[in-house]
């Protein structure tokens, strides 16, 4: 039943960590699907493409698995909640989580106690409407530093996950505007946070999780 677990390659020591996964076939057995809540079922439910649906139920059934073994309980027994703006949570314990996945790719990442987490992957594959793109989504510091690295996609993925995983920490997503976060990327191997909302002390780092994808991770500290 866990087997695909062992697939899960912790690639951060220490309290928080990143797990990586594959979640492409086969598709999820009902022993599986049995671990997610109502909800989640009703939610994979509405995938129409079976392939969407076994990668949504892939990923909560990680999800549930990494969390559980840090709370020390069963994958099922996780009281996964959302807020409003629809982050997820844990109710009643002291860990935080980030999920992300990109094609058949998850991210999974957990900490605790050390502040509100956000993680995103993407497969680094040329957009053709990466330029429409920047010009509704960055900001103008942030697509002057993209032409200093002639617009090249992984400028831009650089830019576009920090940015995805600060929106994920803060807990909003896209509904905040992406352009209140601004990233730097004069080091493309060391970007920063050079602007957020309100008091938000953001860090990051960026990573190569496995070959053909890139991703960041941000982490807004506890007040
Ligand atoms: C969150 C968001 C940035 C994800 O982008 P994406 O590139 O499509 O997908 P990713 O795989 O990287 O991330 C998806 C995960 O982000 C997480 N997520 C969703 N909303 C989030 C939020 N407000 N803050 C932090 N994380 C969030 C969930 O774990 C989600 O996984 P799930 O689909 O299995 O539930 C984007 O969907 C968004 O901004 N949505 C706005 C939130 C929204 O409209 N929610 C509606 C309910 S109020």
């Amino acid at each position: 039943m866990w087997e695909r677990v062992v697939e899960v390659t912790a690639i951060f020591p220490g309290d928080t960590q990143v797990y990586l996964a594959q979640i492409g076939p086969p598709a999820p057995s009902l022993a599986e699907m049995s671990i997610l809540s109502i909800e989640e079922r009703t939610r994979a439910g509405v995938f129409e493409l079976p392939f969407l649906r076994s990668r949504f139920v892939w990923r909560r059934v990680l999800l549930r698995t990494v969390i559980a073994a840090r709370l020390g309980c069963r994958p099922d027994e996780v009281d996964l909640r959302s807020s409003s703006m629809g982050r997820p949570f844990v109710a009643g314990a002291e860990v935080d989580f980030s999920m992300s996945h990109s094609r058949d790719v998850a991210l999974i990442t957990v900490t605790s106690g050390c502040g509100r987490i956000g993680v995103d992957v993407e497969a680094v594959l040329p957009i053709p409407d990466q330029e429409q793109i920047a010009e509704v989504a960055f900001t103008t510091q942030e697509r002057r530093e993209l032409r200093r690295y002639d617009l090249s996609s992984e400028a831009f993925y650089r830019i576009w996950t920090c940015k995805e995983a600060c929106l994920k920490a803060i807990g909003t997503g896209f509904q905040l505007d992406p352009r209140a976060v601004e990233i730097g990327i004069m080091d493309l191997a060391a970007p920063t946070v050079r602007r957020a909302p309100g008091s938000s002390r953001l860090s990051l780092m960026c990573f190569e999780p496995t070959n053909g994808y890139t991703a960041a991770l941000a982490l807004q500290p506890e007040e």
